[in-house]
């Protein structure tokens, strides 16, 4: 499974970086408010700092909701960086703008996907990657790990090659049960990366041998 981090953070992007088991970046304009960036100069600027620093797909979302406004601004952003992914929206648009960056051979992210039947349709549309989003699911009660499960079911059906990239992961748990049912990709903050790291033996179970160790090399 791969490793994406959804930030727009670039200290987080190089750490994940840095610890070498990073595989792409996801964004969306929340996360770029959340870094304060803003303008357009300054959003491309910013895509491309990321683009330096991953060796992978950086998924950067459209801000038009309207077929031209989509193809116009996803061209722009795929011009910026080959690692460049454009994330469309699921809506009718969105749809139509799939088909078109499929045909064009751009990489696309067909992002806020609740539903088996919204992920099948950016499928048959030529999307790249499906983002169903877990954790918004489980806030409303959901099973978003399910969801995740009746996906991989029906792209295996018919042997779609759009990669499922699980989304909206919040925590260590999220990680494992993707792995397990076979997401293609997971994309959440470094903070569940890391956290895959813990475990209390492992850190007794080094004190204990820098102990023993200390004790005989003096
Ligand atoms: C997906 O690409 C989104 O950026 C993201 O995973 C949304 O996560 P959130 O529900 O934590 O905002």
């Amino acid at each position: 499974m791969k490793f994406f981090i959804d930030t727009a953070n670039l200290k987080e992007i190089q750490e994940a970086q840095d610890l070498g088991v990073l595989d792409g970046v996801t964004t969306n304009p929340s996360l770029m408010a959340k870094e304060g960036i803003s303008g357009k100069n300054n959003i491309l600027k910013h895509y491309k700092a990321i683009c330096a620093i991953v060796d992978g797909d950086v998924s950067a979302e459209v801000i038009a909701t309207d077929y031209e406004g989509m193809i116009r601004e996803g061209e722009e952003l795929a011009e910026l960086d080959e690692k460049i992914v454009v994330k469309i929206p699921m809506i009718k648009d969105g749809v139509k703008a799939l088909r078109y960056f499929s045909e064009k051979g751009i990489k696309t992210n067909c992002t806020l996907i609740f539903s088996a039947g919204q992920a099948l349709l950016a499928a048959k549309a030529g999307a790249s990657y499906v983002s169903p989003f877990i954790g918004r699911l489980d806030d409303i009660s959901y099973d978003g790990i399910q969801l995740i499960e009746q996906i991989r079911t029906i792209f295996d059906n018919y042997g779609f090659d759009t990669e499922i990239l699980a989304a909206s992961v919040r925590h260590p748990i999220h990680i494992l049960k993707c792995a397990e049912i076979g997401a293609d990709v997971m994309t959440g903050p470094l903070s569940a990366i890391t956290a895959l790291l813990k475990h209390p033996l492992t850190d007794l179970g080094l004190e204990k041998f820098l102990a023993d160790y200390a004790k005989t090399n003096k």
